[in-house]
C-alpha cells in the first residue's frame, strides 16, 4: 500500500482520527497559542515565528489589505457580487486578477533586489548596472500613477524593518538597496518617483528571506482581505449585473482598432 500512501508525501500535516498535527504542533496547542500571522508563516516556513518575523510579516499583509475599486482585482470582485455567484466566486474573480502587472510585482521587484545584492561591486554601481541592463524601462517596485511623489505604505514599512535590522533572522540590506533604486530613479527629476507596495513589502520579504515566488502568494493572501470585504460589501449593497462603468456610458467603436 505504500505506492498509495506515498501518492501525497508532506511535512506539513499528520492526522489520524481525533488528531490533528501541523508542522509538529497540535492543533489544539495552536488554537490556544498561535495567531493567524504566526500560523501563516508556520505553515508556509515550516517553524512559528520569531517576534520579529512575526512583526514585519504581519505589517507587510496589513498595509496591502486594499487599493480601492479603481484597482482591477477590487472591481472584478464586486462586479462578481452582482452577478449572482456566492462569495467565494467572487473572491476567486479578484484573485484570478493578480499578476505580473497588478498587484504582482513585489515578485519581480525582489528578485532585482536579490540580483542587485548578488553582485560583487559596490551598492551604488549594482543598483545603476542592474537598472540599466533591467528589459523594461519600467523598474518593478517603483512608480505610481496616483501617489506621488511618496506611497504612504512605504515610509512605515521600511521603518519597521530598519528597526529590527540588528536581529539575526532580519537581513537588513534590503532597505538601504530599494532606497539606492528609488534615490537612482528620482535622480535629476523634478518629482521623485514613488517606492511603492510592491517595491515596499519586497524589502520585507526579502529581509525575512522568503523566496519571491512565495511573496507573490502572501500578497494574494493579504488582498484577499480586501477582496472579501469589498465583496461582502457590494452583497450587502445588492446590485445586479453592474458593469465596470454606470450604463448611460458607452465604450468607444472604431474600425481601427
Ligand atoms: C505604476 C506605473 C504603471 C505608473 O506609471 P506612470 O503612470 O507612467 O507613472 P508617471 O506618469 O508618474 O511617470 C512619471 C515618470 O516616471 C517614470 N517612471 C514611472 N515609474 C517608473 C519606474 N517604475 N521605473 C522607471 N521610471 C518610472 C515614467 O517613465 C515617467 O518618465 P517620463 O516623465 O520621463 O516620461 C509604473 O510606475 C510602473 O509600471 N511601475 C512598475 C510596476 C509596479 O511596480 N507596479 C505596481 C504598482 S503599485
Amino acid at each position: 500500500m505504500t505506492d498509495v500512501a506515498d501518492w501525497w508525501t508532506t511535512r506539513i500535516i499528520d492526522m489520524e482520527p481525533g488528531k490533528i498535527q501541523l508542522r509538529g504542533h497540535s492543533i489544539e496547542s495552536l488554537i490556544e497559542q498561535n495567531d493567524f500571522v504566526a500560523t501563516l508563516w508556520l505553515m508556509t516556513q515550516g517553524q512559528n515565528p520569531t517576534q520579529a518575523q512575526r512583526t514585519l510579516l504581519s505589517a507587510a499583509l496589513v498595509a496591502a489589505v486594499d487599493h480601492g475599486p479603481q484597482a482591477p482585482s477590487i472591481a472584478a470582485a464586486r462586479m462578481a457580487s452582482t452577478c449572482g455567484v456566492g462569495l467565494n466566486n467572487a473572491m476567486a474573480t479578484g484573485i484570478n486578477m493578480l499578476g505580473d502587472v497588478h498587484g504582482g510585482a513585489g515578485q519581480q521587484t525582489l528578485t532585482l533586489y536579490q540580483q542587485i545584492l548578488t553582485r560583487d561591486e559596490p551598492l551604488e554601481t549594482a543598483v545603476s548596472q542592474v537598472i540599466k541592463n533591467y528589459p523594461s524601462k519600467y523598474i518593478p517596485g517603483f512608480g505610481h500613477r496616483f501617489h506621488k511623489p511618496e506611497d504612504p505604505r512605504a515610509k512605515p514599512l521600511m521603518d519597521l524593518v530598519r528597526a529590527h535590522s540588528d536581529e539575526a533572522e532580519i537581513d537588513g540590506r534590503y532597505v538601504a538597496v530599494a532606497e539606492t533604486v528609488q534615490q537612482q530613479l528620482s535622480a535629476n527629476r523634478p518629482v521623485g518617483i514613488a517606492m511603492n507596495i510592491d517595491g515596499a513589502t519586497a524589502v520585507i520579504y526579502g529581509a525575512l528571506g522568503v523566496s519571491p515566488e512565495l511573496a507573490r502568494g502572501y500578497f494574494c493572501l493579504s488582498r484577499s482581505v480586501g477582496i472579501l470585504a469589498h465583496a461582502w460589501e457590494q452583497t450587502q449593497q445588492g446590485g445586479r449585473n453592474k458593469g465596470p462603468t454606470p450604463p448611460g456610458y458607452r465604450w468607444t467603436y472604431s474600425e481601427d482598432e
